[in-house]
């Protein structure tokens, strides 16, 4: 099965699952949007009121943060691919539960197995604990780290979430400083994934 499809396949089971604790009758499925061949997957920390409207991940203010971010190192938005902690809104934007994070796990998982992105971008410190969960914001901003994830290691590159930085003007700073490390992180790691495959083609010619 393609990624695509896979994707699709993932989105219709979330949206058949009534045990998800956000849901209720006000809540739409946020479920992602983007390419399902990202090399960049973002993973913020769940919908706000724009997003439950049109059920689409990042589309208010912090979005549009989000955009210009993406812009400023020449990266379409539908290059990539977004989605988030909890996938429905909680009440009042309040901070999402620990056992909400753990319900809507299985379905980040599966899309991060589905996509299996070069890298993720967590926004905001839920994002982060998910995969550095002792790691400080403000110690590790910015800073590629290869975490363990089943079988693979996977770059994880935290940073803050925009809506702290549309609140924030040293956070705004920090923050648009981090994305323009992205493009040579991405580079870094195709460069030496090139030399690995050169490795093998060399090793698979000397059989
Ligand atoms: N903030 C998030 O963490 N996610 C969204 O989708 C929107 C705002």
């Amino acid at each position: 099965m393609d990624k695509k499809s896979k994707l699709e396949e993932i989105k219709n089971k979330a949206l058949a699952d009534d045990k998800l604790p956000l849901r209720t009758k006000e809540t739409n499925l946020v479920f992602g949007v983007g390419n399902p061949e990202a090399e960049i997957l973002f993973i913020g920390e769940g919908p706000g009121y724009w997003e439950n409207v049109k059920s689409e991940p990042f589309v208010g203010p912090a979005g549009r943060l989000l955009d210009k971010l993406l812009e400023l190192i020449n990266i379409k938005r539908q290059e990539v691919f977004i989605t988030n902690v909890v996938m429905h809104r909680p009440p009042n934007n309040r901070d999402p539960l620990p056992q909400e994070i753990e319900a809507y796990r299985p379905y980040l998982d599966a899309i991060i197995e589905t996509i299996s992105p070069k890298i993720i971008v967590t926004l905001g410190r839920f994002s982060m604990a998910k995969f550095l969960p002792n790691a400080a914001i403000s110690k590790v901003h910015g800073n590629p780290s290869l975490v363990k994830w089943g079988d693979d290691e996977i770059t994880v590159v935290p940073m803050y979430h925009p809506a702290a930085a549309l609140r924030s003007n040293e956070i705004m700073v920090k923050l648009r400083e981090d994305f323009l490390k992205l493009p040579a992180i991405l580079a870094g790691l195709n460069k030496a994934k090139e030399k690995e495959e050169k490795e093998e083609e060399k090793q698979m010619a000397l059989f």
